[in-house]
């Protein structure tokens, strides 16, 4: 039997319009762990075959077998970062684990202010921050201690894997309904109609300009300068598997200035990185280690 008949004949992981066998799922398990850190488990199995049933439709392919050969070729490039863009979860919200943005002005932003209105620097990066709800939740945090804050040195970085998600915080449109969390006051104040929408807000000029959004894996080099008084980095190395998640929260260190905070998701925990870290409140961390040359405080 040829190869390409005995995996036409091996049975499907899951039934649809295209045959998806288990060896198809370890491939393209084994293609996202190489370039995103990211584990699936078996139970992925049917959300890997619906992700991906829509992007084999749209080439015209036959079934996963031509898809994964595809994605591995070196003419499937872009077809394999759509790929990942495909099977990243994005879920998020304004305001998500609302202690941390409490936190973030009580022990991080009022304690600067006065530093910042005479020269000081602020730079807070969102590592992972899908569609920009986190990093708009932290400028409006930010707005909310010091109004003026777009006119002094205070920046956002924001970065994602899923260049999906990156043009989706660019454009910093958002509907009603994603809008909930946000206090009415605070949308009235920093946020517009959209005016190529009317039905979405969009933020307006001094909270979009302190937000950069960038391309980012972390699996791979960080071109970021720091050092950051906080970095959040929530609901992401969940999906990563134990070393990874420790080599992700051991980089970080050393890009935070002395007691700079790390902010991670409610199921996450440091783990073996955690020497570098001394705990300050529900799953909030102060680093201990030495700064970057040139770092405050
Ligand atoms: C569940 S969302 C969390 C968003 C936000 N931090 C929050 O807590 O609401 C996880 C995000 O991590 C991103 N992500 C996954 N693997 C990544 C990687 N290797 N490098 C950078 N971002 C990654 C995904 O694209 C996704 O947007």
């Amino acid at each position: 039997m040829s190869s390409a008949l005995a995996k036409s004949a091996a049975p499907a992981l899951v039934e649809g319009e295209f045959h998806f066998t288990r060896e198809d799922f370890v491939r393209v398990a084994a293609m996202l762990y190489e370039d995103a850190g990211i584990t699936l488990s078996d139970s992925k199995a049917t959300l890997v075959y619906s992700r991906l049933a829509k992007r084999i439709r749209t080439l015209g392919l036959r079934d996963f077998d031509a898809y994964c050969r595809l994605v591995a070729s070196p003419g499937g490039t872009d077809e394999r970062g759509r790929m990942l863009n495909a099977l990243t979860t994005n879920l998020t919200r304004f305001f998500r684990e609302p202690h941390h943005f409490d936190h973030l002005r009580e022990k991080v932003l009022e304690p600067m202010v006065d530093r910042l209105r005479s020269g000081g620097r602020l730079r807070i990066w969102s590592a992972g921050c899908s569609s920009g709800q986190e990093p708009f939740s932290i400028a409006l945090t930010i707005l909310s201690v010091i109004p003026e804050a777009a006119e002094l040195d205070v920046r956002v970085l924001a970065t994602d894997i899923d260049s999906n998600m990156i043009a989706h915080g660019r454009a910093a449109t958002y509907t009603d309904e994603l809008l909930e969390p946000v206090p009415q006051a605070q949308r009235a104040k920093w946020m517009e109609r959209d005016p190529a929408d009317r039905s979405q807000w969009r933020f307006g000029d001094a909270a979009r300009s302190l937000v950069a959004f960038k391309e980012l894996n972390l699996m791979s080099s960080w071109p970021v300068k720091g050092p950051f008084d906080a970095i959040f980095c929530r609901n992401v190395v969940i999906y990563f598997d134990e070393p990874t998640q420790e080599k992700v929260w051991t980089r970080f260190n050393p890009l935070l200035v002395p007691s700079g905070r790390l902010y991670i998701g409610h199921s996450e925990r440091l783990g073996g990185a955690s020497a570098g870290y001394v705990s300050d409140g529900m799953t909030v961390y102060r680093s201990q280690a030495a700064s970057l040359p040139g770092a405050r405080r």
